[in-house]
């Protein structure tokens, strides 16, 4: 049986708006074991990608536990924050979230530059992360060079690098055409098969039917969790 790799308890997230609150996550009760591939879906404004902040520990929470790969990350420090996410997670966002200046090689080689100590052999990583995703002959090509799709490509070699257990991604096929949003769903999938847990945010319903479970939210609540 896998174990648990994500442990969410009564997870609130608040957010001050002048005189007034807005509570984005009512109190989130929810396990990902390890290799799931998950969906998250709900309507526009229902809490996904505050969810998934969190979770990415790219944002804090206000209320409730947080447990990430066996450690309490509820109350850490921002620092501790950067240094377990640069670790745990890999993420990728719809807008791809390149460099625009730097080649595709450079934007792999980044998250290596924020490890501590420094990963040596940082250009041999990075061009088999580019050629795990069938990049390797535009490792100089800069963003404005390669289509959506292979941008989207550099972007999952960069958040696959430092080789975390834990990839999330938000709505990242929601830029490209179907058949190249299909290209980098078989990508994700066949990451998935290789041991990596996969969070994907999305408000496509084919996504979701491909995902082995879905979770919907509805104004900050899980309304629904189901496994095929
Ligand atoms: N930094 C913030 N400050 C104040 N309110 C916020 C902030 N971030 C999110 N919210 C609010 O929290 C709620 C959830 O937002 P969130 O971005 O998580 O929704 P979402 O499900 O990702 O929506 P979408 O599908 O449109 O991306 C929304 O009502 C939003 O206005
Ligand atoms: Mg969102």
């Amino acid at each position: 049986m896998p174990s648990p790799i994500i442990q969410l308890e009564g997870i609130r997230r608040i957010f001050p708006m002048g005189d007034e609150t807005v509570e984005a996550l009512k109190g989130i009760d929810l396990t990902i074991h390890e290799k799931e591939f998950v969906a998250i879906m709900g309507t526009s404004g229902s809490g996904k990608s505050t969810l998934m902040h969190i979770m990415g520990l790219l944002d804090s929470l206000s209320e409730g536990r947080y447990n990430l790969d066996g450690e309490d990350v509820s109350a850490i420090s921002r620092d501790k924050r950067a240094e377990i996410r640069n670790q745990k997670i890999g993420f990728i966002f719809q807008s791809f979230n390149l460099l625009s200046r730097s080649s595709a090689l450079e934007n792999v080689e980044l998250p290596m530059l924020y490890r501590r100590p420094a990963i040596s052999g940082r250009r041999e990583k990075a061009l088999k992360a580019l050629e795990m995703v069938g990049l390797e002959n535009r490792s100089d090509h800069e963003p404005r060079q390669l289509s959506g799709g292979q941008q989207q490509r550099v972007a999952i070699a960069r958040a696959l690098v430092n080789e975390p257990p834990i990839i999330l991604a938000d709505e990242p096929t929601g830029n490209l055409d179907s058949r190249t949003g299909d290209d980098i769903l078989g990508l994700l999938t066949s990451l998935n098969e290789q041991g990596i847990t996969i969070i994907i945010v999305t408000h496509d319903p084919d996504i979701g039917g491909k995902a082995k479970r879905r979770i919907v939210l509805r104004d900050g609540n899980i309304e629904q969790d189901e496994t095929n």
